[in-house]
């Protein structure tokens, strides 16, 4: 597959809010409205990227903190048309290098629900390691909940990009 992540526009917004609303993702992902995305798209702090496998858009990512004075940037929002067939890791994969290759970043982080195995495993595959438990630090739905933190940091992404 000929694929390229590449910055989203407004024009994108469709594709993006219908993917965080495929079916069966409602306990995965959070959704925004669209004056929310709209928002986001705008401001300094949110990148957005499209995933696009054989010119047709696969995926999103957004990332919040692009470029931040912290240099930690964390993976706000990922998801796939159609999970389990590596677009996720080959999309994850782009992400962190556009974070590492474009920007000061140390530190690229992702949360995610603890039973939410398969972006587990995905985001072990990319080089993040498991951090712990972050206790309610989600309010997803009305309710707070924990979230599983992963990492990965400069030096890691330099061995496995560079050997
Ligand atoms: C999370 C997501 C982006 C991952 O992308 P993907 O394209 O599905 O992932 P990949 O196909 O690259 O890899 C999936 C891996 O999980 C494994 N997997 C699939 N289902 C699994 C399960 N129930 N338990 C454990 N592992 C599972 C697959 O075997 C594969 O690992 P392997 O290649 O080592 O065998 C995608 O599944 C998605 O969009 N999910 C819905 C939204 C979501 O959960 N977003 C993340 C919230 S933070």
């Amino acid at each position: 597959m000929d694929f390229r992540l590449v910055r989203a526009t407004e024009n994108d917004l469709p594709f993006i809010m219908a993917t965080e609303r495929r079916e069966g993702y409602e306990a995965l992902v959070g959704r925004w409205d669209e004056a929310r995305h709209r928002e986001a798209l705008v401001d300094d702090s949110h990148a957005y990227f499209v995933g696009i496998g054989d010119s047709v858009p696969i995926g999103f990512v957004i990332l919040r903190d692009w470029a931040s004075a912290e240099r930690v940037t964390l993976v706000k929002r990922i998801a796939v048309v159609a999970p389990g067939q590596g677009q996720g890791r080959m999309m994850l994969a782009a992400a962190a290098d556009r974070v590492f290759g474009e920007t000061d970043a140390y530190r690229l982080c992702i949360g995610f629900f603890p039973d939410n195995h398969r972006a587990r495993r995905t985001y072990e595959a990319v080089g993040f390691t498991a951090e712990g438990v972050s206790r309610g630090s989600a309010f997803f739905q009305g309710m707070h909940r924990d979230e599983m933190v992963m990492a990965q940091l400069r030096p890691e992404w330099e061995k496995r990009r560079f050997g």
